[in-house]
């Protein structure tokens, strides 16, 4: 989300004569996108800004102004306590109103104090924002935005506020015009991006089924779903559409009952296990990845061993798994039983060698399988183009450079470190 965000933000500059700049050094502006979710993301931006205040006062010496912003949820949520730290800030502004960065910048530059805008303001960001522009042939589309779900452990409830749909309209004509562009795969983006909905009960099924009749989409793909709002219509788009990609992330956070409960997070083993079962037996090559915390207050060596489990029950080929990191002001922070740094250590290791385990294994069941990859970009070496292929994961091939762009049947061959390799099948 904040590589899409980051993007639109390039956009609404662009038409002030912004454009990207290589180095810190070069820039007469520095955008800082940042992430709350951890303590570890939002402490980065306080390092990150001594640094750049570094480039900023020699720029200043120098006779180049550099406006310095910070942007994204840690503004949203320590914007006063970033312009009391860093005083040296010029624009503090959060993931809700940055289509308003040119009214800031303007500010900036003829005040000279800081500008602080973390409102949650009632016109949706996105009626402000000019086309996104079509780069490559994969890009990422904003539908959802926002969380209602409240999971004890999180901030994204109070950083990026309620949930919002954007109109199912919009949506088809961003899509339109990115095809015309060349883009070939879409990622549906959102927070909740299952939990989305559009008028006369449209869900996320149908809006899936409507974005594959786009001329030019080949590709599909959405992502953060939650297993609550995983419904029939949804299902059944895994079942039909051979456009939606057979990989799906779906985060289930821990493995055992009692936590599932402290966590909030309103399912619990057994409804995600027979959510996994539906959709595998509609889409029998569905991959699923997901998340997990290790760590949670209260989380006894039983409980985690429940979500070793059911790594191994579901097979998960890929997932992204955190140490419990206690964030200001969520229910989680001020529970009982908070688990020592050594065994969150602990845990997280194991859960990560699993992983790698589980991930190398589907590697190498790839080996022999015919793929459909969508060729991207150059690869590392001459006459080589690098691809992804349903299940994310990086595909060489010795091809012909006007391949780029395209989508073309693979058969993998060889399983690399860091991805697989392939001839034309
Ligand atoms: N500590 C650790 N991980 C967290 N996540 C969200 N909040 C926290 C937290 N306080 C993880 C969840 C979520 C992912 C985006 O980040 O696993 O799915
Ligand atoms: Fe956070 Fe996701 Fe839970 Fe919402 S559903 S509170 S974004 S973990």
């Amino acid at each position: 989300m904040n590589v899409y965000d980051s993007a639109r933000m390039a956009d609404v500059l662009a038409p002030l004569g912004y454009g990207p700049a290589d180095h810190a050094e070069e820039a007469d502006m520095v955008i800082l996108n940042t992430c709350h979710i951890r303590e570890k993301a939002a402490e980065k931006v306080f390092s990150e800004l001594g640094r750049l205040r570094k480039i900023k006062t020699a720029r200043a010496e120098a006779g180049q102004r550099m406006i310095l912003a910070v942007a994204g949820c840690v503004a949203q949520a320590e914007g006063e306590e970033i312009l009391r730290r860093a005083p040296f800030v010029d624009i503090v502004l959060g993931p809700q109103t940055y289509h308003r960065l040119p009214e800031m910048v303007a500010q900036a530059a003829r005040a000279g104090g800081a500008v602080l805008d973390t409102e949650f303001p009632a016109e949706p960001k996105f009626d402000f924002l000019p086309e996104p522009l079509a780069q490559g042939s994969s890009a990422f589309l904003s539908v959802q935005e926002g969380c209602d779900k409240f999971c004890t452990f999180c901030v994204v409830p109070y950083t990026r506020g309620a949930e919002y749909s954007r109109p199912a309209t919009a949506i088809l004509a961003e899509a339109a015009k990115l095809a015309q562009g060349g883009v070939r795969e879409i990622t549906l983006l959102g927070q909740n991006v299952n939990g989305w909905h559009g008028d006369e009960g449209w869900g996320l099924g149908r809006l899936i089924r409507a974005l594959a009749e786009v001329p030019g989409v080949e590709r599909l793909r959405y992502t953060t779903s939650h297993p609550r709002d995983m419904d029939d219509e949804l299902i059944r788009a895994h079942a039909e559409l051979p456009q939606l990609m057979p990989f799906l992330h779906l985060p289930v956070q821990s493995g055992s009952d009692r936590i599932l409960a402290a966590m909030n997070r309103g399912h619990d083993r057994d409804t995600y296990l027979r959510l996994v079962d539906r959709l595998k037996s509609v889409c029998p090559d569905l991959a699923l990845s997901s998340d997990f915390i290790v760590g949670f207050p209260g989380e006894s060596d039983a409980d985690f061993e429940a979500s070793m489990d059911l790594i191994r029950q579901v097979g998960f080929v890929q997932t992204y798994s955190f140490k419990y990191s206690p964030r200001p002001g969520t229910p989680a922070a001020a529970m009982d039983q908070q688990v020592p740094e050594p065994v969150k250590d602990e845990r997280l290791a194991q859960v990560q060698a699993l992983l790698m385990e589980q991930t190398t294994r589907f590697n190498h069941s790839c080996v022999g399988r015919e793929m459909r990859v969508l060729l991207d970009r150059p690869g590392r070496h001459a006459g080589q183009l690098l691809g992804r292929s349903p299940y994310m994961q990086p595909v060489h091939v010795k091809a012909a450079a006007h391949l780029i762009g395209t989508v073309v049947n693979l058969r993998i061959t060889k399983v690399h470190p860091n991805s697989l390799e392939a001839i034309p099948a």
